[in-house]
């Protein structure tokens, strides 16, 4: 049987960008998601859909936005904006990005929602609530401040005291005022609507969710299921508090149906936006989602933090349950981010900035491969710090793999064309044998979120390769002529060797694996790869360097405070600035620059802006790519530039690129350049790439998510 899996991270606010707690999540949630990409099933790749959205409701977001002086959706696009950057930039791959103001959400709120009132689950009742009589609305109790009742400390929290740590209800605060516009709240009665979770039904069916056995795969993680049964009173009877599901207007939500004026809580959308952003996904795909979730053979995971459980344990399944759905067959439970031990504070400075550690130039793949090396599949604390991300990617990622490739290369390429020859004994030779025997072992750690024990178990296979290199001595062997075959079989073995690694550890680096793929010439790695060995006479593309050191310069220019009062900084990408119109020296002088690299190229002769404006360049999409017979540098590209015509262009990346891989890429033309006749046609453009003296790589430039073909680059 295919298993089928519909998987999500939780919902972020569409309040702020992501911080790097939401990251490791996506990290988390994207290894497993892309391990379980690379399985088949009797043969056929298992299905898997990914996906995420805003949640965009709420009180705290519609105050926000008018703030900012935006309207609530306006606000949120800003937000919703920002988000592929992010996500683009750690390599983070959902199916779908969407919203919980989608049209999808709202109707399947409603429906729900009808659903659980038609079950007898719903009531009304009228409760008492601080209300602000200026802004005229009730105020959530975080809009609500006054005097500790125990100990007389100003400016408390409606809900508990941070001098004393005692806990209360808002109405016992004295001098209470509104956060919003300072006034003293009235009490105001309003009519609120309830989910009977103190029905036995409930608790019944709750009990047996949270703490039942299931099967492996359903089964909660020990501290999670341990809270569920305190929250559920064990064996005994304690019963759940009803929940208050409505919100009084003005409020940025979905309107209860035959309730105008009252809206759904956020919490009670939030989740179900899950449903949304997949049915909006199958809409899109000419799908059947009702067929999808109906199918007892689809199995939903939600990927969360420790701080929401309540509402993911309780809440959602008792929600879908009722309004006879599909329930979780699990949520996985993580820890929160910790650096140097530390809460992350951005007063004190010890945030990391997802968009700053891209923006100096970091590589995403560390930092996958760092948080991935700390994840279990217990809900623990993962501590970020310098020195040991240092050491870590350097010494696992460099150190014990990347090097495995670039010390066999470079023989195979010079000496043998470029020709494999692992030889007929090649499966018995041990260090290959055990690479193999480990799949099944690498595969179920995967499986079960248990990263840094498969990434623990491939570098001590990647030690064991290491052993294998220093036992033969390629380099010895180099220079021995009558050794010829011995070093074609040794680095040949140790290429098969590094793609075997490779495909254990391409659920964690997936550019990587994308790079050793073309270097190696094969098609894309799937889990089975690791049983089908490269052939002899199987030639190989040139090697490409893969991976930089992490350097300290960098971890420096991460953590530098940042300063106060002064908006962040236009960062540097190594060392020039980002962005032409805001930077000057003055703006990134609090970034140490990286090292100049001896193959740096003395800049060429200044330009005035009139000079500049003469090159015209723009966004093209690469719609077809082929190779030129006999022409063993070029790639003749497609592109179009959106003028209503496909223009001709020869470009020398091959080396660099396989045509299958450009297609459907953006990149940089420079569309003014007269055309050029060439041996195999006119060239009628440049496109742009990267390259550098002693670094035989060719680097096609590609602009950031949201570019559109025929934007002009200024
Ligand atoms: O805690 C949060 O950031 C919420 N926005 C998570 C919602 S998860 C799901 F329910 F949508
Ligand atoms: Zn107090």
């Amino acid at each position: 049987m295919s298993r089928k899996l519909f998987v999500t991270t939780a919902l972020p606010y569409a309040n702020a960008p992501f911080h790097i707690g939401h990251i490791m999540e996506y990290i988390q949630a994207d290894i497993w998601v892309r391990y379980q990409r690379m399985q088949k099933d009797e043969g056929r790749q298992r299905e898997v859909y990914f996906v995420g959205a805003d949640d965009v409701h709420g009180a705290p977001i519609m105050i926000a936005a008018e703030k900012a002086g935006k309207s609530p959706a306006e606000f949120v696009a800003g937000i919703a904006a920002g988000r592929a950057a992010h996500l683009d930039g750690f390599l983070i791959k959902f199916d779908n990005w969407h919203s919980t103001d989608g049209p999808e959400n709202h109707e399947l709120s409603k429906s729900i929602y009808k659903r659980l009132r038609e079950k007898g689950l719903i009531y009304t009742k009228t409760i008492e609530q601080f209300f602000d009589p200026v802004k005229s609305m009730f105020l959530p109790d975080r809009y609500i401040k006054g005097e500790c009742p125990k100990c007389g400390a100003k400016d408390q929290y409606g809900d508990s005291c941070e001098v004393c740590s005692s806990v209360y209800t808002p109405t016992e605060l004295n001098r209470p005022y509104s956060v919003l516009t300072g006034a003293t709240p009235v009490m105001k009665q309003s009519e609120h609507y309830f989910f009977k979770l103190s029905d036995p039904q409930c608790t019944d069916f709750l009990k047996a969710w949270t703490l039942g056995q299931g099967s492996g795969r359903s089964r909660l993680q020990q501290e999670v299921a341990n809270k569920a049964r305190e929250w559920l009173g064990g064996d005994g009877d304690k019963a759940l508090s009803d929940w208050d599901i409505s919100r009084d207007a003005p409020y940025f939500g979905i309107e209860i149906p035959d309730a105008p004026g009252k809206f759904f809580y956020v919490w009670l959308d939030a989740p179900i936006g899950y449903l949304a952003s997949l049915k909006n996904l199958f809409n899109k795909k000419g799908m059947d989602f009702d067929a999808f979730m109906a199918d007892p053979e689809t199995e939903q995971y939600h990927f969360i933090g420790k701080d929401i459980i309540y509402f993911h344990t309780l809440f959602w399944p008792a929600m879908l349950h009722f309004a006879d759905r599909k329930v979780p067959d699990n949520v996985f439970v993580h820890g929160f981010v910790t650096v140097d031990g530390e809460k992350m504070s951005k007063s004190r400075g010890t945030g990391i900035s997802p968009l700053r550690y891209l923006e100096i130039g970091m590589n995403p793949e560390w930092l996958r491969y760092y948080l991935a090396a700390k994840l279990t599949d217990r809900v623990e604390d993962i501590d970020f710090t310098g020195e040991d991300f240092i050491a870590r990617v350097n010494a696992d990622l460099i150190g014990k793999y990347v090097n495995i490739a670039s010390r066999a290369a470079g023989f195979i390429t010079k000496r043998f064309g470029g020709q494999l020859k692992l030889g007929t004994d090649a499966t018995e030779v041990p260090v290959l044998k055990s690479l193999r025997a480990a799949s099944e072992e690498i595969s179920n750690c995967f499986e079960r979120r248990e990263y840094g024990r498969a990434l623990r178990q491939i570098m001590h296979l990647a030690d064991e390769v290491n052993v294998y290199v220093d036992a033969n001595k390629p380099w010895v062997l180099a220079k021995d002529p009558t050794q010829s075959d011995n070093l074609q079989q040794v680095c040949s073995r140790l290429l098969e060797a590094f793609r075997i690694l490779t495909v254990y550890l391409k659920p964690v680096l997936p550019a990587i694996a994308e790079k050793v793929e073309q270097f190696l010439n094969i098609a894309p790695l799937q889990w089975d790869s690791v049983g089908t060995a490269l052939p002899d006479g199987h030639t190989i593309n040139t090697y490409q360097h893969l991976m930089q050191r992490v350097d300290q310069k960098m971890l420096d220019a991460l953590f530098e405070k940042p300063k106060a009062e002064e908006p962040a900084k236009a960062a540097t990408v190594k060392g020039k600035p980002a962005s032409q119109s805001t930077a000057s020296t003055e703006s990134t002088s609090n970034i140490e620059p990286l090292p100049v690299p001896e193959s740096f190229e003395p800049l060429a002769e200044e330009i005035t802006i009139d000079d500049f404006a003469k090159v015209d360049m723009r966004v093209g999409k690469i719609v077809d790519c082929n190779y030129v017979e006999g022409a063993k540098k070029l790639l003749r590209l497609s592109v179009d530039l959106g003028e209503g015509r496909i223009r001709n262009i020869f470009s020398g990346i091959r080396s660099a690129y396989r045509p299958e891989d450009l297609v459907g890429k953006l990149t940089v033309v420079v569309a003014n350049l007269a055309p050029r006749k060439m041996k195999f046609g006119v060239s009628e453009g440049m496109v742009m790439a990267a390259s550098a003296d002693g670094d035989d790589g060719i680097y096609l430039l590609e602009p950031m998510s949201g570019a559109k073909p025929g934007m002009r680059l200024s």
